[in-house]
């Protein structure tokens, strides 16, 4: 049920009968179909502008030829204007039709098998270890997890990595700070604020006394030949750190494949750096190693610091090296902000050089904007980081409110709080292009009309008490009931989502899909407002409720697909 390809097909027929002679048409006649931005002008039309020159012929001469020609059953009419050929469905088919195919498989609208048999690496979230989970992890965590949900959906096999921030000196003298100065209970109750207040005790002292930087260098070389005792700190300070992290995935709904994070390539740096040297590629510069980056524009790509130790860089190497060997994957796709353009455009030219040549396409950064809070930057809003618990907790609490003054009588109010607060907050991350700087304000996020995450949660509620208060003997649908503007509307933009998850994957954009899926919400609620769906005719209320029902289900798939839950009732 594919109507986009229906009318490619058809104007390839009306083509080969217009023109049985012409050479060098294009072949990918979906590709060149446009979508009206007034319905009026009918629900597809072929530009003929592309044809001019191989038919030797102006367009609006083309699309004469053309609409002389050729006709279906599912196509009402087709109107010749200007350059342009415009197809207006046969409505009352394109209803039976479309809902037919959609409520044979509800939940498998828009799924796909455009991934079958291939693999994605997806890098998200890569908190760091001893830090606290702030609002700056935010995108990161609900891109990331999307794009896993949409490319599941498009059949690809994935494989979720959060590239834990867990190496370098700083645990060393973090280790060292807490041998001084720390108390296990301490850490165990204060966790993440605790190993902070920790560091910033070891740079008061350090500036006192600078002999305890070496005491912190020698503990972090410790962790790095695998000394029990401070292996065993490191690993309970990620324990700590990931049992905070944990809480917030758990809220958000979101889950690792693997948590191999940068203290897992240590062992494998060695072999990226005898690698560089052997393929040539290694500069000294002041006792440090690099790799030149010069004659591509980039400043060098540090490989070893002056003391051997490795770099982000170097274990990032490693790391895509170990993907690639490890899961085979045909893209690999990090999901960080764009502050680190530049960090990946030199690991991606660095692998290249190494004659790693499946860098070059199939790894990706996906970049994002910055996320203020209110006008003011998340990460330092009073002076504090805003922390991501917190937001969520606080989201919940405002959404509580909201339904106890809409809903007093909901049923398991806490648990439809919870996924509308955390719904808003996931909705408006994902909302706009990725790219784009993200201000977010409360009145906003979880105003239950404007387009948020709560007004399309309502409306999937919306649709579910619809259904509740069908007849259950309804007969078969009179889809003759469903030609109207707005049902018309409706069932466009059904029959497209299929095509707004493939985009959303193609282009790593979430919000293709947070757009569509809002689009159908309002739509819906237009359709709802102008026609009374449970009347007399039962025939024509089997449709609407069809109609609504093909609407529940892809608005749930839509919410899902950008994670954020569906609830009932609300
Ligand atoms: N931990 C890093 C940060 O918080 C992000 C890591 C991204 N992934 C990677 N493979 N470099 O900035």
């Amino acid at each position: 049920m594919d109507m986009k390809q229906r009318i490619a097909d058809l104007v390839g027929d009306m083509l080969r009968a217009a023109f049985p002679d012409a050479q060098g048409l294009p072949d990918d006649l979906a590709a060149l179909l446009e979508v009206p931005p007034d319905p009026a002008l009918g629900d597809y039309a072929f530009p003929c502008f592309k044809l001019s020159k191989a038919l030797r012929m102006g367009p609006p001469m083309i699309a004469q030829k053309l609409a002389a020609g050729g006709g279906r059953p599912d196509i009402a009419r087709v109107e010749c204007v200007g350059g342009y050929l415009n197809f207006f469905f046969n409505r009352e088919n394109f209803a039976k039709e479309l809902l037919s195919a959609l409520l044979a498989a509800p939940e498998q609208w828009g799924a796909s098998e455009a991934g079958k048999g291939k693999t994605v690496c997806l890098d998200y979230s890569s908190i760091n270890i001893a830090k606290r989970f702030h609002l700056g992890h935010l995108s990161t965590t609900v891109i990331g997890n999307s794009l896993k949900r949409i490319y599941d959906f498009q059949g690809w096999h994935t494989v979720s990595i959060n590239h834990l921030g867990d190496w370098g000196t700083q645990f060393g003298k973090m280790i060292c700070a807490y041998k001084k100065w720390g108390d296990r209970q301490a850490v165990e109750q204060g966790g993440v604020d605790e190993m902070t207040r920790l560091y910033v005790r070891f740079g008061e002292e350090a500036a006192k006394d600078p002999a305890l930087e070496d005491e912190g260098r020698a503990w972090f070389k410790k962790i790095e030949e695998g000394d029990p005792e401070a292996l065993e700190i490191f690993q309970w300070f990620k324990d700590v750190t990931l049992k905070d992290a944990l809480r917030v995935y758990d809220v958000l709904d979101v889950h690792f494949d693997s948590y191999a994070g940068e203290s897992f390539y240590a062992d494998k740096t060695g072999r990226v750096v005898r690698e560089l040297e052997e393929k040539g590629l290694l500069k000294d510069s002041d006792g440090a190693k690099i790799v030149d980056l010069e004659a591509y524009g980039m400043p060098p790509c540090l490989i070893l610091k002056s003391d051997g130790a490795t770099l982000y860089h170097t274990r990032d190497i490693a790391a895509a090296i170990y993907r690639k060997e490890t899961y085979q994957f045909d893209q690999c796709l990090y999901v960080v902000a764009y502050q680190q353009d530049l960090h990946f455009k030199q690991l991606f030219k660095v692998l290249e050089l190494m004659g790693y040549d499946w860098a070059k396409d199939q790894c990706k950064h996906v970049s994002f904007g910055m996320v203020s809070y209110e006008g003011q930057a998340m990460a330092t809003r009073k002076g504090h980081v805003v922390l991501l618990d917190e937001l969520l907790t606080r989201a919940q609490e405002k959404a509580l409110d909201i339904i106890n003054e809409k809903s007093p009588n909901l049923e398991n109010k806490e648990e439809a709080a919870r996924q509308v607060g955390v719904g808003a907050v996931v909705y408006a991350t994902l909302q706009n292009n990725r790219i784009k700087d993200i201000d977010f304000w409360w009145d906003r996020a979880l105003n239950f009309d404007g387009e948020t995450g709560p007004y399309v949660q309502y409306t999937h509620a919306r649709c579910c008490s619809v259904l509740r208060k069908a007849p259950a003997d309804l007969p078969a649908p009179d889809y003759g009931a469903l030609t109207d503007d707005e049902s018309q509307a409706l069932l466009r933009l059904l029959s497209r989502f299929p095509e707004a998850v493939a985009e959303a994957a193609l282009r790593n954009e979430p919000s293709i899909v947070t757009r569509a899926t809002t689009d159908i919400a309002k739509a819906y609620n237009k359709f709802y407002y102008e026609h009374r769906i449970l009347d007399d005719n039962a025939a024509a209320t089997a449709a609407r409720i069809a109609l609504t029902s093909a609407c529940r289900q892809v608005i749930k798939t839509g919410l899902y697909l950008i994670g954020v839950h569906a609830p009932e009732r609300m």
